[in-house]
């Protein structure tokens, strides 16, 4: 049997155990002041079946299969057994946990911060875009992600960057964007600080999510899309800690090749089994709109989470939401439906009604929210440009004017549709 340790924070939590025949099982017993691993299942002494233990760890490793192919050639892991891999990367996940080899000769202990300078930060940029198969990590780092996208992540110390080895933590995340579309790292950036700036405008008068700081930028000619990680903070003295966190696929026990597939009723009905409070579901419902608000074609369950805290879930900062609209190919549908649809142009009031009906939230509220949002978001798009103005591309900025007006039409179109009901 091999074994990992779970920890959070330093403190072991709980244990991965695979047996020799390749049985997996999660252990997480309750303990004062540590979060729940998942809202999946219960803090337990008894191990997790492998099924729910499958879809949590699942959940913290790379999607995309190449990928893990050569994350597994090069560690030495198997790419099909996802304790194998976590047992090679899985010293720094999304969320707090991390998964340490309990017998210290399977331990990678130099844990050291190397500097990079914005040349290599270039040049992985670089190899990220020519061989978006090749590995996400660096040799020496232990780090993992989800998703399909290429992207590394790096640790900010006063001002510099840093690899971060061994079982450091990172606090950053580096995206080149997705190859084939138009400008995707540039309008993921725009996106998500339209989004925030929009939140700076009605948060005080109305619930609204908080939302990842991003800054795009320039390394060697790549365009960039830099991700400050909010599962990371530090206190007064510096001192960096982590912060637990699970995306809504690992909530609800969902394979991340199916995160298509999970409704929000689903989602909440997971929240609401394990005593979130109301108001955090009614800002997911809000996270849901805001993907229509901005046309953001892939808000499936695995771009929402929640962090959990001793003893309550509260919904996560909003990531990964860049907006479809100016790409050659229509990206017309919404991952998750709004009452039934998910066809972008011809969600109603009658659709937004019916879907807080079927979350059990406030329809009348969440109706204020998208009139005011409609409103702002395309004035805080333009906003977010106006800042860009002397950092993106000219050939960009001409292309984003576009998606400007096409923004603006997009939240005309919303605005109508909401004054009436057919
Ligand atoms: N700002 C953030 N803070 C903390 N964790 C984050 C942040 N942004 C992303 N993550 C985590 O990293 C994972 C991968 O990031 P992201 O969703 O941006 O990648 P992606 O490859 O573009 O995803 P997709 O496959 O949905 O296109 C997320 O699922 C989430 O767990
Ligand atoms: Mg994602």
């Amino acid at each position: 049997m091999k074994r990992l340790l779970m920890v959070m924070n330093g403190r072991t939590i709980g244990h991965l155990d695979q047996d020799d025949r390749g049985k997996t099982t999660l252990t997480a017993p309750p303990m004062e002041g540590v979060p729940r691993l998942s809202l999946a299942f219960e803090p337990s002494t008894r191990p997790i079946p492998p099924r729910l233990t499958r879809a949590y760890i699942e959940g913290l490793l790379p999607e995309n299969s190449e990928v893990r192919s050569a994350t597994a050639r090069r560690t030495g892991a198997n790419a099909n057994n996802p304790f194998s891999l976590l047992e090679k990367i899985g010293m720094d996940c999304p969320g707090a946990v991390q998964f340490i080899p309990e017998d210290p000769a399977g331990r990678n202990e130099d844990d050291a911060l190397v500097p990079i300078d914005e040349e290599r930060i270039a040049a992985r940029l670089r190899e990220s875009v020519s061989s978006p198969a090749s590995p996400w990590i660096a040799e020496g780092e232990h780090w993992s992600l989800g998703g399909q996208q290429s992207k590394f992540a790096l640790r900010l110390e006063n001002d510099r960057w840093f690899e971060a080895r061994g079982s450091q933590a990172t606090t950053h995340i580096f995206k080149p964007g997705i190859p084939g579309l138009n400008d995707h790292a540039l309008l993921e950036h725009l996106t998500m600080r339209a989004l925030l700036l929009a939140g700076r405008v009605l948060g005080p008068t109305m619930p609204f999510p908080l939302i990842a700081e991003s800054a795009f930028k320039l390394f060697d000619n790549i365009p960039t899309i830099v991700v400050t990680r909010y599962d990371r903070y530090r206190d007064h003295a510096g001192t960096l800690y982590r912060l637990h966190q699970e995306d809504f696929c690992q909530s609800t026990s969902t394979l991340p090749d199916r995160k298509y597939e999970v409704t929000p009723t689903r989602i909440v009905s997971a929240l609401r089994r394990t005593g979130t409070a109301e108001e955090q579901i009614d800002l997911f419902a809000r996270g849901v709109l805001l993907n229509w608000i901005v046309a953001a074609p892939d808000g499936h369950a695995k771009n929402f989470s929640a962090i959990l805290t001793d003893g309550s879930a509260v919904f996560a900062h909003m990531y990964d939401v860049a907006t479809g609209l100016g790409q050659s190919i229509p990206y017309e549908k919404l991952a998750m439906g709004i009452g039934g649809k998910k066809a972008m142009s011809q969600v109603r009031r009658d659709h937004v009604l019916r879907f807080a009906e079927a979350l059990d939230v406030d329809g009348d509220s969440l109706l204020d929210f998208v009139a005011a949002c409609a409103l702002v978001v395309p004035e805080a798009f333009a906003i977010a440009v106006e800042e860009l103005s002397d950092t993106a591309p000219a050939e960009s900025l001409s292309r984003i004017r576009d998606v400007e007006e096409l923004l603006r039409s997009h939240c005309e179109g919303i605005s109508r549709r909401l004054a009436t009901t057919r």
